[in-house]
């Protein structure tokens, strides 16, 4: 990897192996403890901290279609809710079993519409890719607005935020993970094989949500870029001075600190994938998509790998030198694909998750 070596020095990155006390990383047992300070790390300079589980996540079948998407599925909405400090909250979650498969791997998609299925959702082609599916239209959680009373934001502390608590991005996640819970609790569903999957701001959502909670086994983000999968050092397209303009909201506080001031971030974004190791992660880019910039997100896979090498398997498996359109890479535990066109969740990005999914966990 001699090219990629060098292409990737140029961006000065800090070294995932080494943890907050200069000591080198050198099996799984100190990396359990090192991904411990990553999750913590992230959470208190970038997206926020979030509040504990509720202790019970309760579910009430709003309806059900019994024959949907031509009788391949079963399709239920689901309310869960839970107890905050403001009382009772509540959100519908979309459930689509396949009837062919029993116990079936499941993508939980975060999702920019309450539509089932949708432009970003191709329902029937995951039903007959042998998947299930949950997803929650993230803005049923909170407004994707600069304000913190609406929903869930206003459950907690609303307005009156410390310096380190969550952001919106923080929030989808614990909500997703608030899905997992309900999903503990399925029968036709196999635990093990759970994927979380978002687009875009969502994507960065889906990183976070599987960096921080192992019971999801691989954590897919579609073109995330800036504070999603995408290196932040020597990025190019959108940076965080841009992010924390026009989405302060979505972090906590503290990430102001970094902008125009990368190079003094105790992380960066490989920090976030590296969380989800020895996990599996899925990132997808599109050449067309100048501001996630598609060369940062594929260098963020290339520096999380090394981790996986303390546990005998290899993270991204790709030859030494940048990615053209058209290349997928399914080979290691990071999956990753570039495709051409524009910023979009598209067949063509599903098929890549499904694909990986298959190839990996069937
Ligand atoms: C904006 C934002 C990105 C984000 C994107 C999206 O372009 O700057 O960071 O990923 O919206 O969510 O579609």
């Amino acid at each position: 990897m001699i090219e990629l070596k060098r292409i990737l020095e140029k961006r000065n990155l800090p070294n995932v192996m080494m943890d907050q006390n200069s000591t080198v990383i050198k099996d799984d047992k100190m990396w359990a403890n090192r991904r411990q300070e990553i999750v913590q790390l992230l959470g208190s300079q970038v997206y926020g901290f979030s509040p504990p589980a509720p202790s019970k996540v309760s579910p009430k079948l709003v309806r059900e279609d019994k024959d949907a998407f031509a009788g391949k599925a079963v399709h239920s909405v689901i309310d869960l809710s839970f107890d905050t400090p403001r009382g009772e909250f509540s959100f519908p979650v979309n459930l689509i079993i396949p009837k062919a498969v029993s116990e079936a791997p499941l993508f939980l998609h975060i999702a920019f519409s309450p539509n089932v299925p949708d432009k970003y959702f191709p329902v029937e082609e995951i039903i007959d890719g042998g998947f299930a599916m949950a997803s929650f239209y993230y803005e049923d959680i909170t407004k994707d607005k600069d304000e913190f009373e609406s929903g869930l934001a206003g459950m907690y502390s609303g307005e009156n935020r410390k310096p380190d608590e969550w952001g919106k991005i923080s929030m989808w996640a614990w909500s997703a993970q608030r899905v997992m819970d309900f999903i503990q609790t399925l029968e036709e569903v196999d635990k093990a094989r759970i994927a979380v999957v978002g687009h875009s701001r969502l994507g960065k959502t889906a990183l976070w949500c599987a960096a921080q909670d192992e019971r999801f086994i691989m954590g897919i983000s579609n073109e995330s870029g800036c504070s999603g999968a995408a290196i932040s050092r020597g990025k190019k397209g959108e940076r965080i001075r841009d992010i924390v303009k026009t989405f302060p909201y979505w972090f906590c506080e503290n990430y102001k600190e970094y902008v125009d001031n990368e190079e003094n971030m105790p992380f960066d974004q490989h920090f976030l994938i590296s969380a989800i190791a020895p996990r599996y992660v899925y990132v997808s880019s599109a050449i067309g998509d100048e501001w996630a910039d598609p060369e940062s997100e594929f260098l963020s896979c290339v520096a999380a790998s090394d981790v996986y090498e303390l546990f005998g398997v290899k993270g991204l498996v790709t030859e030494d030198r940048l990615p053209e359109v058209g290349t997928k890479l399914h080979e290691g535990r990071i999956g990753y694909h570039l495709r051409g066109g524009t910023h979009y969740l598209s067949r063509y990005d599903w098929q890549g998750f499904m694909e990986f999914m298959r190839r990996k966990l069937y």
